[in-house]
């Protein structure tokens, strides 16, 4: 069965909702996107998602004609009428400069934005968690605004087809010897019995999933330092992990072919975990998956 998506203003089967060639999105990737964990049929961290979008739509100057309310009022009605009430779903958003024939400034005023959001089932990484993942890493190739979530992502495309290519799960990207943050993940290490991460930057987008772990890590009283550890740190990693809102904590169990640690999800990595899990299910009270 076609899942329904909403595309400018009317919910559609996904086979029926069409765009235009012209479409600034297709162009230029002129567009930002969110994707929102749903648990049970509620948006996890929807105030920090929105905040999120709000600052991007701001920093590339788009103005779509739906509100913030109205995206989250949207995002429940996708899962409502795809039926993703129970269980584990995410809502993916989109919105662009429009469609407009092409020219690299802006198109004309009054030009709508494409505003997209489908939602979806997915199934929970486990089976990697209790192992770890394997990962390589990968010069930092991309722009000087990755703190914007644009749908323009071939630095990411290119690291994750690398990841793929060897066998792994993620790339790391390394900018000037430090590892900045995963292809669509953020990544943290343990050195020390500290936490380590690069800092909130124009360098890395700041992941929602991020932002609840130092929280939650300050809370159980793990030492944070927001600094990023680099290539040559890799020997003396504890433990390291990647954060991301489909994979949650997951634990990395080696790094261009060489163990971090004994090799093993390591105990910050899964108390983390234990209280991220908390957080998504207990918040709203479902059972522990
Ligand atoms: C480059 C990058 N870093 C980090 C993340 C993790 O962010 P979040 O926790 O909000 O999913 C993503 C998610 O897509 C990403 O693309």
């Amino acid at each position: 069965m076609s899942s329904v998506v909403y595309l400018n203003g009317e919910y559609l089967p996904r086979s029926e909702a069409k765009l235009s060639v012209d479409e600034r999105g297709f162009f230029f990737g002129d567009g930002v996107y969110e994707v929102t964990r749903a648990v049970d049929g509620h948006l996890f961290e929807s105030g920090r998602h929105m905040r999120r979008l709000a600052r991007g739509l701001k920093e590339l100057r788009l103005t779509p004609s739906v509100s913030l309310e109205e995206i989250e009022a949207i995002s429940l009605e996708l899962l409502r009428r795809n039926d993703i009430t129970s269980g584990e779903g995410t809502v993916y958003l989109q919105i662009t400069r429009g469609a407009a024939p092409r020219t690299h400034h802006f198109p004309p005023a009054g030009t709508p934005c494409t505003v997209f959001l489908s939602a979806g089932r997915f199934t929970l990484p486990t089976d990697k968690r209790a192992t770890g993942v394997a990962v390589v890493t990968y010069p930092d190739i991309r722009w000087s605004r990755c703190d914007i979530k644009t749908v323009n992502l071939l630095g990411a495309v290119m690291a994750k087809q690398y990841a793929t290519d060897h066998g792994a799960f993620e790339s790391l990207f390394v900018k000037e010897s430090a590892v900045t943050e995963g292809s669509h993940t953020n990544v943290f290490g343990v050195i020390d019995g500290e936490l380590r991460t690069y800092p909130s930057s124009n360098l890395i987008l700041p992941g929602i999933t991020r932002d609840v772990v130092l929280e939650l890590a300050r809370e159980i009283g793990v030492p944070v330092n927001e600094t990023p550890f680099h290539i040559h740190h890799i020997p003396d990693l504890q433990e390291s992990f990647l954060t991301g809102t489909t994979t949650d904590v997951m634990p990395i169990a080696s790094i261009d072919g060489k163990a971090v640690g004994d090799g093993k999800p390591g105990k910050v990595t899964m108390a983390l975990y234990d209280a991220l899990a908390a957080r998504l299910y207990v918040a709203v009270g479902a059972g522990r998956r």
